[in-house]
């Protein structure tokens, strides 16, 4: 969609996409270079970073949470190891739910789209409430992305287990949900079909019901949506995905 199509669209627009997946999943660089890629076509795009953990950037962010603690703040102010430090950021992001959700209401009504940077280890994410509440606040305009990257994908199983944490995030958190296949590049082409077909071909090995039982799972609610395959070096995918972005909130489109 061009802008002026994106604009004369009449359907609710303003989409606070936020973006998941596993640590080094590339969330950061895609947040970075697909907003770039948007601004590019006209579009405003606001940031906003969860991750207190991360030292630089690739985009200038309009609410950063490194101005209230940095995981070194909080691991010399506490005595924390880097994982204790971490759960502690997720108190802390608690105490500062009701200003980033006031900040992104704000950021709402002022640009096209707002991207949520969030933070590497996805168990916390998951098990505590600072970022569920987030989430909570702005669900009605909200998206989820989860990254699968690539280069975790090497055996049919890893497609299942990351299929299972796509599916984890889509129980926590009320909202629809774009699994999206980063770091495409990586990859050759077919890679991902061959395995999905191994998955359904049965796995083998000692929990093969179980497997099986989860993959089938998976595999009913991957056929509800296509398989968006992105890369942050070449941008190949970013066309797809911004089309989805926009489906997901329009009328005039369906995700499947
Ligand atoms: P944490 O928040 O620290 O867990 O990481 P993240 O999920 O934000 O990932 P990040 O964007 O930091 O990327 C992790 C690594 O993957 C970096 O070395 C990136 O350069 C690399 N990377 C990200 N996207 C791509 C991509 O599309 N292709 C390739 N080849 N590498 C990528």
């Amino acid at each position: 969609l061009s802008a002026g199509e994106f604009l004369s669209c009449w359907c609710l627009w303003v989409v606070i996409v936020v973006v998941f997946g596993p640590a080094g999943s590339g969330k950061t660089t895609l947040v970075g270079e697909f907003g770039r890629y948007l601004s590019e076509q006209e579009f405003s795009v606001a940031y906003v970073n969860l991750d207190c953990a991360v030292e630089s950037l690739p985009y200038r962010p309009n609410f950063d949470v490194r101005n209230y603690f940095t995981l070194v703040d909080i691991m010399r102010r506490f005595g924390l190891g880097p994982n204790g430090a971490l759960v502690k950021s997720m108190e802390l992001l608690l105490d500062l739910v009701g200003e980033v959700s006031s900040k992104l209401e704000k950021l709402g009504l002022l640009y096209d789209y707002v991207f949520v940077d969030t933070p590497g280890q996805l168990e916390l994410t998951l098990f505590h409430d600072a970022v569920v509440k987030l989430v909570e606040s702005f669900a009605r305009r909200g998206l989820a992305l989860f990254l699968t990257p690539a280069d975790m994908l090497k055996r049919p199983r890893d497609l299942v287990f990351l299929n299972l944490m796509a599916l984890a995030v889509r129980v926590r958190f009320e909202i629809p949900l774009v699994t999206v296949l980063t770091k495409a590049d990586l990859l050759d082409r077919e890679f991902v079909e061959r395995l999905r077909a191994r998955v359904a071909q049965g796995l083998g090995g000692l929990e093969e019901d179980l497997v099986a039982e989860l993959a089938s799972i998976v595999d009913r609610l991957e056929k509800k949506q296509r398989l968006i395959k992105v890369s942050a070096i070449t941008r190949e995918g970013f066309d797809d995905l911004q089309t989805i972005l926009h489906e997901v909130f329009c009328t005039c489109g369906e995700l499947t």
